[in-house]
């Protein structure tokens, strides 16, 4: 059966309580730490891809950004993140679009990607991804890509994932993408569970 994954994905937004889906974290610290590291200013541009209804966007805003994305295969997923950042929400570009098949028509200072990459089992969707990455990302400028590390889950959301370690990822990325920084993270689902994540920092390079 093809799985379509918009309809997948809006399924999920519609149907479940956002504090009863397995990824949901009321604060994305991890990533937050991790572009403390990069010295964004407010001038800085920002995307999330795969950004579901994340508070990433919001924290983003809150440091100052003024130039902040959000990409989600989701429309449900962009209009819940919309509504819940009241009329902030108006300030940022929200991108319905599936990223394999996206290509991107500026470049951005930060890339942020927390458990999207992972479900790309086909090497050909990895293959597009990267060029998206590749195009949308300035020389100099950082991507953050958080996965299920090497002991984390075999599946997110019922689909299958492919599980990295932070030099693993570097491998996949290739030539000009520097290894900056790594963080393990336990993560809580809701339900009291725990998912291993690896979340890489890496700098564009060339
Ligand atoms: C596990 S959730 C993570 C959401 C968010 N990054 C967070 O940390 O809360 C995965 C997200 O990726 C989106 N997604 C899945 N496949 C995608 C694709 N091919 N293109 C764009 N978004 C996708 C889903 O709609 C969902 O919002």
């Amino acid at each position: 059966m093809t799985v379509d994954l918009k309809t997948h994905w809006d399924s999920v937004y519609r149907e479940k309580p956002e504090d009863s889906l397995t990824w949901h974290q009321d604060c994305p610290s991890t990533s937050l730490e991790l572009i403390d590291m990069i010295g964004l200013t407010p001038t800085s541009s920002a995307i999330d891809v795969g950004g579901g209804t994340s508070r990433l966007a919001a924290s983003l805003l809150a440091n100052g950004l003024r130039d902040v994305s959000v990409l989600d295969i989701s429309g449900v997923a962009l209009e819940n993140a919309r509504l819940q950042l009241g009329d902030t929400g108006n300030t940022v570009t929200w991108i319905q679009t599936d990223i394999t098949g996206w290509v991107p028509d500026r470049q951005y200072d930060l890339w942020h990607d927390r458990a999207v990459f992972h479900f790309l089992v086909d090497a050909r969707d990895r293959v597009t991804y990267l060029a998206s990455l590749r195009k949308g990302l300035r020389i100099g400028g950082y991507a953050i890509i958080a996965t299920f590390a090497p002991d984390g889950p075999e599946k997110c959301s019922g689909l299958p994932v492919v599980r990295y370690s932070p030099t693993g990822l570097g491998t996949v990325l290739g030539d000009g993408f520097e290894l900056v920084a790594h963080r393990d993270e336990m993560h809580q689902t809701p339900a009291g569970r725990t998912q291993a994540f690896q979340f890489s920092l890496f700098r564009r390079t060339a």
